[in-house]
């Protein structure tokens, strides 16, 4: 009898090692998670991020440093011009974008840059 009860103790003893074992992703996968480039687009991708992050400032009607980001041809006049990446990369030379709030987070970034190394599509 006290030797089933030692077995049932110690049973619960591994039980409750068990329960203490748990799946942390973020020790399991301490990278950040990756960013995917792959299928992106200027309505799906570009657009968004431009329309959520700069537009409030950049339009037709209240266009900050005389830059207008309201639509495509205006976007890629800021990409030819260099001033697109060089303000939301924070590069010398260029006003840190968006003004006032942190900097884009570097998956977008990548986004960005992905679209241009790619021409620039209007898809
Ligand atoms: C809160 C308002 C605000 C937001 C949001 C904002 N901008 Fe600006 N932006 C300005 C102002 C004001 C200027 C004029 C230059 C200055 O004051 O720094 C400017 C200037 C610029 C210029 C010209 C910079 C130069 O050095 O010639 C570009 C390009 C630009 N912004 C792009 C962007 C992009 C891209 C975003 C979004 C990621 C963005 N801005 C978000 C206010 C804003």
């Amino acid at each position: 009898m006290r030797r089933l009860f030692s077995a049932l103790i110690l049973l619960a003893f591994f039980f409750s090692l068990h329960s203490c074992y748990y799946d942390n992703v973020e020790e399991l996968y301490p990278q950040a998670p990756a960013c995917d480039t792959t299928n992106v687009t200027y309505s799906v991708t570009v657009w968004p991020i431009i329309e959520n992050n700069c537009t409030s400032c950049h339009n037709a009607g209240f266009p900050s440093g005389n830059v207008s980001l309201s639509n495509y041809d205006e976007i890629v006049a800021a990409v030819k011009n260099g001033s697109l990446l060089g303000t939301i990369r924070h590069e010398n030379g260029w006003s840190p974008m968006p003004k006032g709030g942190g900097k884009l987070a570097d998956c977008d970034i990548k986004k960005i840059e992905t679209w241009i190394n790619a021409g620039t599509p209007n898809n």
